[in-house]
């Protein structure tokens, strides 16, 4: 068995003492998860309109090791601005990138229940990650309670109802133990760390982001790792992402490696491109691109409103052309986010509505984050109450 370098510090000493291995993978213990009784919704009063997208301290984030074939029942472990945790110097994840993270919000809702969205899908897309890249997953049960672990001992973090905010959970698994040739950890480390949100534009969905095609760089290769949440996919945009911005284009949109004719998705979410003469919801298909939750949630939710959505390569000459009346990004983080202008090589292509939202995305925004927060019946079963209504 891989074993942990650990450095204790007084703060965490109590929560890195080792674990004991009590249960099966398909059996994992769960260990007590309602809140501690004192805490409340948005208690902890921070500048909740105003807190953006970056990390914050919370209490706690849940830690689960899978050791000799087994994961233990995880230990919640201090989450303040200095938490760290112990890794192996030979880990797989320093040295070799196995490491694959997911993006879920838990909302506050006007009944005063706390309700994750989607979790097991983000559960289904780790698996399927873990699979390309040969880790032990947790699986659904695992991965869902981890979530809400995380949620009920951060309750006075989740930002109130009303307030636009949500509890970012970030669920994280990477390789820990030493390997020096290339082959799989036999251990894990299976974390859920979360952190109070807002807008990850500033602006939000009132602002469309001015976006420009990454000419110099792709994101993912053809029959590549692209559509798998993998850290590594991250590294190599951050370049690119960063000279966009200073440019002033908050948002890169990558095309296809192979041909460098077709949109694929942009840094962090991916593209959404509405068609208003026809009416059609229309959203890049490759093997390529991040399979997005959101992206699916808005599909089923434009189909239900009588639009025809398509999956299908997406040339960038119909953006040139202004086949598309709205452009809008779309993910967790971003949420919906309307696109104003494209520039690429000199040009810079102006969608029609490019100072305020369009009306496709806004009833689309408004439909979802009304299921998210409670306020819309979830007709499917999209949400996972975390904390019963009060
Ligand atoms: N595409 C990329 C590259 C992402 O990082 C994300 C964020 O998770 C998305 C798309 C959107 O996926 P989701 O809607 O599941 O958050
Ligand atoms: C998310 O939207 O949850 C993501 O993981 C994107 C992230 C890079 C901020």
């Amino acid at each position: 068995m891989a074993r942990l370098a650990v450095a204790t510090t007084a703060l965490c000493a109590h929560a890195l003492a080792p674990t004991p291995l009590r249960t099966r993978r398909t059996t994992v213990k769960m260990t007590a998860t309602v809140a501690p009784p004192s805490l409340e919704v948005g208690a902890q009063n921070l500048d909740w309109p105003n807190i953006g997208f970056e990390y914050r301290p919370t209490r706690s984030f849940v830690h689960y090791r899978y050791r000799d074939g087994e994961w233990d029942g995880g230990a919640l472990e201090p989450a303040g601005l200095d938490a760290t945790v112990p890794v192996s110097i030979g880990a797989t994840a320093l040295h070799y990138g196995q490491s694959l993270f997911e993006g879920l919000k838990a909302f506050a809702c006007k009944d005063g229940s706390v309700r994750l969205f989607r979790p097991t899908a983000n559960a289904a897309r780790m698996a399927r990650g873990a699979a390309r890249t040969l880790m032990e997953a947790p699986d659904e049960a695992l991965f869902v309670e981890a979530c809400a672990r995380v949620v009920r001992e951060n309750l006075d973090y989740v930002p109130p109802y009303g307030s636009g905010g949500a509890l970012y959970v970030r669920p994280l698994l990477y390789g820990a133990g030493p390997r020096i040739g290339l082959q799989p950890s036999d251990a894990y480390d299976f974390l859920v760390l979360a952190t109070p949100v807002g807008d990850y534009y500033k602006g939000g969905l009132g602002k469309p982001v001015k976006a420009c095609v990454v000419e110099e760089y792709d994101r993912a290769a053809p029959r590549g790792v692209g559509s798998v949440k993998l850290a590594g996919n991250y590294a190599p945009d951050l370049k690119p992402n960063t000279e966009a911005k200073q440019s002033g284009y908050p948002i890169g949109l990558y095309l296809d490696a192979g041909s460098r004719t077709y949109v694929e998705e942009f840094s962090t979410s991916n593209f959404v491109g509405i068609c208003g003469e026809t009416g059609k919801y229309v959203t890049p298909q490759s093997d390529a691109i991040l399979p997005s939750i959101t992206n699916d949630s808005l599909m089923k939710l434009a189909e239900r409103s009588g639009m025809t959505t398509e999956r299908r390569p997406v040339a960038f000459d119909e953006i040139a052309a202004g086949k598309f009346s709205e452009v809008a990004a779309c993910g967790t983080a971003v949420v919906l986010t309307p696109v104003g202008s494209i520039a690429r090589g000199g040009d810079e292509f102006q969608l029609q509505h490019h100072t305020e939202p369009g009306p496709t995305c806004l009833d689309l925004y408004t439909r979802l984050t009304d299921i998210q927060r409670g306020d819309a019946p979830d007709e499917d079963g999209w949400t996972h109450v975390v904390v019963p209504p009060s």
